[in-house]
């Protein structure tokens, strides 16, 4: 039988929003949630450094979960600008995303990097939502599939299982474009990332373990992407910053 896993909806606000963006986005999702008996789906919203607390105290009691969008590798220290997984940890956060391409290509963000900071969130009791996917270039070459393993084999920390751990497969072309990836071109890398998984943590953990598709996922697009096999639940960016946008995607998960 294959393993039931609940659909994780969740949003990656990215270098988005002030003040009250986040708080009417926050207390938006919240009240719907609250309304929501037994949701079919973990919402999870992700907002800049500087509002986590604020998008904390908005949905505390709501069933809306806060996540990061990085976190640093090393637990405390002489580290100017960057924040410790602990600290999140220690305001609220539930999940940090790792690896994101926009990390991998503003801040050169390498496998290693990735899965270091990967483990950071693991030891402070975070789940970490690990990002990999390839380029245009890499599709059009033939390589999507080579790129994601190789990605996954680097990015994914030790002591990775299906509780703490989330992988999301984010095309980087799809990213922020409005080209969203084809329910076949999808399932294709999610399947081959779930087989790849099974060397790398085991069949019972592969079978449990989300993944997630990021890139241009709408609310007119979800339904047929969150039906697929493999795929289950979205990062979402730019859908994710209207409350009637990111609530449509979680819709389409029921
Ligand atoms: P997008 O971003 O939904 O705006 O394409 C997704 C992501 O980068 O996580």
């Amino acid at each position: 039988m294959a393993a039931k896993r609940k659909i994780l909806i969740a949003g990656n606000w990215k270098m988005n929003g002030l003040k009250k963006d986040a708080r009417a986005l926050a207390s938006g999702l919240a009240k719907k949630m609250k309304k929501t008996e037994r949701p079919a789906f973990e919402m999870l919203i992700c907002p800049p450094f500087p509002l986590l607390g604020l998008a904390a105290d908005a949905i505390r009691g709501s069933g809306v979960k806060l996540g990061a969008q990085d976190c640093h590798a090393i637990e405390r220290g002489a580290h100017t600008g960057d924040t410790s997984a602990g600290l999140l940890a220690n305001i609220g956060c539930k999940y940090v995303i790792v690896g994101h391409s926009e990390r991998r290509t503003d801040h050169e963000e390498t496998d290693k990097q990735v899965r270091a900071k990967a483990g950071a969130a693991l030891n402070a009791g975070m789940g970490a939502i690990v990002c990999i996917g390839e380029t245009w270039a890499e599709r059009k070459a033939g390589k999507a599939l080579v790129v994601n393993r190789k990605q996954l084999k680097g990015s994914l920390p030790s002591g990775a299982n299906a509780k703490n751990t989330v992988i999301a497969y984010e095309p980087v072309w799809a990213i922020g474009t409005g080209q969203v990836a084809t329910p076949a071109q999808a399932q294709e890398v999610h399947a081959a990332i779930r087989k790849a998984l099974i060397k790398l943590i085991g069949a019972d953990e592969a079978a449990k373990m989300r993944i997630l598709y990021g890139g241009s996922m709408k609310p007119g697009n979800a339904a047929e992407l969150l039906a697929l096999p493999d795929v289950d639940g979205g990062l979402i960016g730019g859908a994710s910053l209207n409350v009637v946008d990111f609530w449509g995607i979680a819709a389409a998960a029921s």
